[in-house]
């Protein structure tokens, strides 16, 4: 099947994974757009220069996914601006790690709000849109955490492990209209995110992955690439575990 070049929107579009996963739509002929947070407004120079290196051009448009008006409003703006979005990728995700004892409602409202109900607030706006042309591809990435569980993390492993209800729910509005739904799940990705993580922790997490080592970003873009092919018509609903065998089921 000839691939057709698609609009594609990949929220926390400059970050460690967000940046690789445009990089590799953009280089599949895509024409993508990056959503970054407004706090991240300073990286930007130095993000589009490496961009331009690489000899992709990437759109970019600042917002916060973890609010329904401003990311209502910023994906009218990336329809005003690119047309109609075919692809989006929910990358956007932050971490407030702690253990119960500890964790405070504000670490597990910033997590739930960022990870999980900003996956309504961003594709909510692009939906009817995608039923109305009979076409969608809409790729969420979560985490292995989502499907296992971690220490520290009922937040996160909360707001992941909806993720994937969500995707599973909207697969089954989505299928008969040639719309595809499906989870990513990474394990442990060598990022800032993980670099975040207390060294002797990082290195016990790196030792019981069977594969001894974290994955890259582009390990993740592939299968996200993958998903986006228009030849990727019957997987939906899916949750494609890339973790390096840290968690088989
Ligand atoms: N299972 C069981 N017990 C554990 C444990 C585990 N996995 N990890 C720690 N403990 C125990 C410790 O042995 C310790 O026990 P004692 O009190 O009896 O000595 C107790 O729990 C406290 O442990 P810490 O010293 O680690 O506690 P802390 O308050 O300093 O730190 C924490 C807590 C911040 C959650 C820290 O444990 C941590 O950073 N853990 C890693 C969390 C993690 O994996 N985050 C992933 C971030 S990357 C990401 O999220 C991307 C992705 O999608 C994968």
């Amino acid at each position: 099947m000839t691939q057709n070049r698609r609009t594609a929107v990949v929220t926390g579009g400059i970050g460690g994974i967000g940046t690789v996963i445009c990089q590799r739509l953009a280089k599949d002929g895509h024409q993508v757009v990056a959503t970054y947070h407004p706090s991240e407004e300073d990286k930007l120079g130095e993000w589009s220069k490496a961009q331009e290196a690489l000899d992709l051009e990437i759109g970019l448009i600042g917002g916060d996914v973890s609010s329904a008006e401003d990311g209502a409003r910023m994906m009218s703006e990336v329809e005003q601006r690119f047309g109609p979005v075919d692809i989006l990728v929910n990358c956007a995700g932050i971490t407030r790690d702690g253990t119960m004892k500890r964790m405070v409602a504000e670490q597990w409202d910033a997590v739930i709000q960022t990870n999980l109900n900003s996956v309504f607030y961003i594709t909510k706006p692009v939906w009817e849109g995608m039923l109305e042309r009979g076409y969608g591809r809409v790729i969420n990435i979560s985490s292995l955490n989502g499907q296992r569980g971690q220490f520290g993390q009922a937040n996160y492993s909360a707001a992941k492990a909806g993720m994937h209800g969500f995707t599973m729910a909207l697969a089954q509005e989505g299928a008969a209209k040639g719309i595809t739904v499906n989870t990513v799940s990474p394990g442990y990705v060598k990022t800032a995110m993980t670099d975040a993580i207390r060294e002797d922790i990082r290195e016990a997490i790196v030792g019981g992955i069977p594969m001894r080592r974290m994955a890259l970003p582009e390990e993740i873009a592939s299968a996200v690439a993958f998903l986006a092919g228009d030849d990727q018509a019957y997987i939906t609903g899916a949750n494609i575990p890339i973790n390096g065998g840290l968690f088989m089921h």
